[in-house]
C-alpha cells in the first residue's frame, strides 16, 4: 500500500486583505494603546515565559500581583530551579491548574541544567520544554527573541474567524494550525513579538467575545465578518462537555488546637497540595455521608473521629469537574501514628502550605469561628 502522502498547507488571505495595510494599523495601535503590563518591561525571556505560563487559563487582572509577587521570589531561571516545590506552590496558590506551576520549576531545572540558565531560542529546543506547548513557544520565541513565530490563543483564533470570516470550529486542532498559517503570512518584519501582542490586545480589548467594539477597532476596514454584520455569531466553538459533578464529604477533625491535613498524590488534580480530608459518595442520607467519611479516615488515615456538626457547604468548579463538598466539624477520638502524607497542624501553621482555592474557603471560616 502506498504510504499516505503528507498535503501541504497552503491557506492563503483572501484578496480584500491587505497584508501591509493590516499589520502597519494594528501595530500603529497598539504602540499608541497597549496597557502597562508588568511582564512588558523588559524582553527577559525567563520573565517573558514565566507570565505566559500564568496567562495560559487566567486573566490578566489576576495574573498581574501573582507575577509581580513570583518575580520578587524567583526572579531568575536559577532562582526557580533551585526553590523547594512547596514554596512554589505557595506562590501560585489561588491562581489555579497548579500543574503548570509543577511543569514551569522542571523546565527551569531543565534550562539551568542543560542549556546554562538561557532559556533556548530555538523552536524545536523551547518545544521540548515541559509545559510549553506550540502557544507559548511562539510567544517567547516571538517576544523575547524577535523570531517570526506565530502565538496563537483562543483571543487569536476569535480575532482571526472574524476578520477572515472562518467557520471552523476554534475547539478543533486543525483550526489552530490553519491560524497560524494565516499569521505567519502577516508578521510584520522585525516587529514578531509586538504583532503577537498587538493581536493578543485587540482580543482583550476591542475584539471581545460577546459584544465586539467594532466602532474602535483599528482593523475594522479589513474585517469580513464585520462587513456581513455576522462579528457577534463568530466564532464557531464546538461545545466542551459539561464538568462532572463530584459528591465529596470532607472532614475538619479538630485535636486540641490542631486540626487533621494530607497532602495529595504528587500526580494528577491539585498534584502535591494539602487539604482536608476527604472521600468521594454519592450517598444522600446524612447517616450514611457522616459514616462514609468516618470508615475513610479511619481506614486511610488510622484516626478515629467522631462528628459533631455541619460546618459549610463549598461548591468549585474545574474545567473538567464540578465539586461539591459538604464540610462536617469532627472531634478526635484515638488515632495510631500518621501516614507520612498527613499531619496535624495549627492553623497558623496552614498558612504556610499550598492549599486548594476550596479549602482555603474552609480554613477561612475556621478562622473567623474563632
Ligand atoms: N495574554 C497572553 N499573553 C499576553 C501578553 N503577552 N500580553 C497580554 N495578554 C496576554
Amino acid at each position: 500500500m502506498a504510504g499516505k502522502q503528507k498535503k501541504a498547507l497552503t491557506y492563503t488571505l483572501p484578496e480584500e486583505f491587505h497584508v501591509f495595510g493590516f499589520s502597519r494599523d494594528l501595530l500603529a495601535w497598539y504602540d499608541g494603546q497597549k496597557r502597562d503590563l508588568p511582564w512588558r518591561i523588559n524582553r527577559d525571556p525567563y520573565r517573558i515565559w514565566v507570565s505566559e505560563i500564568m496567562l495560559q487559563q487566567t486573566r490578566v487582572e489576576t495574573v498581574k500581583p501573582y507575577y509581580q509577587n513570583f518575580m520578587e521570589k524567583f526572579p531568575t531561571v536559577e532562582a526557580l530551579a533551585d526553590a523547594p516545590e512547596e514554596e512554589v506552590l505557595k506562590a501560585w496558590e489561588g491562581l489555579g491548574y497548579y500543574s503548570r506551576a509543577r511543569n514551569l520549576q522542571s523546565a527551569a531545572r531543565e534550562v539551568k541544567t542543560r542549556y546554562g540558565g538561557v532559556v533556548p531560542d530555538k523552536p524545536d529546543e523551547i518545544a521540548t520544554l515541559k509545559g510549553i506547548g506550540p502557544y507559548t513557544a511562539g510567544a517567547i520565541l516571538s517576544i523575547a527573541y524577535e523570531k517570526p513565530e506565530p502565538a496563537v490563543d483562543g483571543n487569536v483564533m476569535r480575532v482571526f474567524s472574524r476578520l477572515l470570516l472562518m467557520t471552523d470550529d476554534i475547539a478543533k486542532p486543525a483550526t489552530r494550525i490553519k491560524v497560524e498559517h494565516l499569521v505567519r503570512q502577516v508578521i510584520p518584519e522585525g516587529r514578531a513579538g509586538d504583532f503577537n501582542q498587538a493581536l493578543m490586545e485587540l482580543g482583550a480589548l476591542v475584539c471581545v467575545p460577546r459584544t465586539p467594539q467594532c466602532l474602535t477597532c483599528p482593523v475594522f476596514d479589513y474585517c469580513l465578518a464585520r462587513r456581513e454584520g455576522v462579528q457577534e455569531e463568530l466564532p464557531v466553538k464546538g461545545k466542551a462537555k459539561p464538568p462532572r459533578p463530584v459528591n465529596l464529604q470532607v472532614a475538619v477533625v479538630r485535636r486540641g488546637d490542631r486540626v487533621l491535613m494530607n497532602r495529595r498524590p504528587e500526580q494528577g488534580l491539585l498534584a502535591g497540595m494539602w487539604q482536608f480530608p476527604m472521600v468521594e459518595t454519592d450517598a444522600d442520607t446524612p447517616s450514611v455521608k457522616q459514616q462514609t467519611l468516618l470508615d475513610g479516615l479511619s481506614s486511610r488515615f488510622g484516626q478515629d473521629a467522631e462528628v459533631l456538626e455541619p460546618l459549610m457547604e463549598v461548591q468549585h468548579t474545574f474545567s473538567h469537574l464540578h465539586w461539591n463538598m459538604e464540610v462536617w466539624l469532627c472531634d478526635w477520638i484515638d488515632g495510631g501514628e500518621l501516614p507520612s502524607d498527613a499531619r496535624f497542624v495549627t492553623l497558623e501553621e496552614i498558612s504556610s502550605l499550598a492549599l486548594p482555592v476550596a479549602h482555603q474557603k474552609i480554613v477561612e471560616k475556621l478562622k473567623s469561628d474563632r
